[in-house]
């Protein structure tokens, strides 16, 4: 099972109210199963919110369920109203620094002071530079504000939006599925299906999670994908991505991508970070690549992979187009490394997960070895730290 689908869960099981107290990283990780029950598609970050009283009982909580709906500690704050609590001296707590700008909602950072809430504890700082500050706000109404608790779970929570808000790209997925000698079909060319039902129904459920879809122009002119999420009885799911196809070779009238589903968007390729780009102006967070060989090629190269999702088959082909061409790696120590995230069967088939690897600055690398050893509740040294920003 997936993490968000464990989160999802736990968030279900728990019942929350009326706890004894078990600390601000129960309450932080609880916030944390809540923003999970978000959608991981969209605009907007997922955040979840814990009001906790002065004995450190959970009284509110509340979560955000995508664009145009309360932000987290509004719906938090809402709950507590709705069960006659007052949320006047409560501590929040919150994955996401709160937010300081007028979107479809006010700021959540005034609309915690308003509620007299008394402090205020969150995993991850907010990089977006409209909504960023919030913070600031919280501590000049007299409100104290601890910025880093559980900092890695909420970054790994968030790490789609986070990178996608932090580069002006989306976090790019890159989706291959091959025999065992990495080829994405046979020497006529034939490649229907490699991957059993499993696999190709897993795939679904990641579509129906990204903001965008993409494939080169050779595939979409070779295969006629209609690149919509379905379910195993062949029914949309009511999220369907943008579908957009890099390459100048213009998409016939008939096309299966010109029907229903998402909406279509072609962007020229040949300048891959300005067709990221263009597509992190859309507020696309996340971008599932679906291949083929050349763009996938292209965006390896250009080092733009963020993840690999390898489904493999256990079939052997000997011939037949590989899933990436040449990368220019011309010894070993020059390879394409990722790191493995996950491994998950699906069938005969299998899913490995991988994650790029981010090259270690030499000033990191120094920081890191002269810092003292981790603790064990704090991992890694540097990041992990619970700080005052
Ligand atoms: N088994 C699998 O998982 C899988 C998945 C996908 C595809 N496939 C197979 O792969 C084959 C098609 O692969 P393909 O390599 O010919 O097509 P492709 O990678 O889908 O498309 C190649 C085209 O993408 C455009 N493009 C956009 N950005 C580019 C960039 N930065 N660099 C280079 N080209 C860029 C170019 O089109 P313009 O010339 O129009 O600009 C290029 O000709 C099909 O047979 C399909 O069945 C298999």
């Amino acid at each position: 099972m997936n993490q968000a689908a464990t989160d999802r869960r736990t968030a279900d099981r728990t019942a929350p109210y009326g706890l004894e107290p078990a600390g601000l990283d129960a309450a932080m990780r609880r916030a944390l199963a809540l923003a999970a029950l978000g959608p991981a598609h969209g605009p907007n970050p997922r955040v979840g919110c814990v009001l906790l009283d002065p004995g450190g009982r959970t009284v509110a909580e509340g979560y955000h369920r995508g664009a145009g709906t309360p932000h987290a500690e509004a719906a938090a704050l809402a709950d507590a109203r709705s069960r006659g609590v007052d949320p006047r001296g409560t501590t929040a707590v919150v994955t996401l620094e709160p937010c300081a700008h007028h979107g479809r909602t006010g700021p959540c950072a005034d609309a915690l002071i308003d509620a007299g809430v008394a402090a205020v504890h969150v995993a991850v700082a907010d990089p977006n530079p409209v909504a960023t500050g919030g913070a600031d706000r919280l501590r000049t109404a007299g409100i104290p504000v601890t910025v880093g608790l559980l900092a890695d779970e909420g970054e790994e929570l968030l790490r789609t939006w986070l990178h996608a808000v932090r580069t002006g790209r989306p976090y790019v997925t890159l989706k291959l599925a091959t025999s065992l000698d990495g080829r994405v079909a046979a020497a006529d060319g034939t490649s229907r299906w490699i991957t059993g039902a499993q696999a190709r129904a897993h795939a679904h459920t990641v579509r129906a999670q990204v903001d965008a879809i993409a494939v080169g122009s050779g595939t979409a002119l070779t295969d006629d994908p209609s690149l919509t999420a379905r379910r195993a009885d062949g029914g949309l799911f009511e999220h369907q991505p943008l579908r957009v196809v890099l390459g100048r070779r213009p998409v016939p009238d008939g096309a299966r991508l010109r029907g229903p589903g998402g909406e279509l968007l072609q962007l020229p390729g040949d300048d891959l970070d300005a067709a990221l780009r263009a597509l992190g102006d859309r507020e696309v967070r996340h971008l599932l690549v679906e291949g083929g060989p050349t763009l996938a090629t292209a965006l390896l190269a250009a080092d733009a992979v963020d993840e690999l999702h390898a489904y493999v088959a256990p079939v052997l082909l000997g011939a037949g187009a590989t899933a990436v061409g040449d990368l220019g790696v011309t010894t070993i120590g020059e390879a394409a490394r990722f790191a493995t995230d996950d491994v998950t069967r699906l069938g005969d088939d299998m899913l490995l997960a991988a994650r790029r690897i981010e090259p270690v600055s030499a000033a990191a690398e120094n920081e890191i070895e002269n810092a003292p050893a981790p603790t064990a509740q704090h991992g890694r040294p540097g990041r992990h730290t619970e700080e005052e920003i």
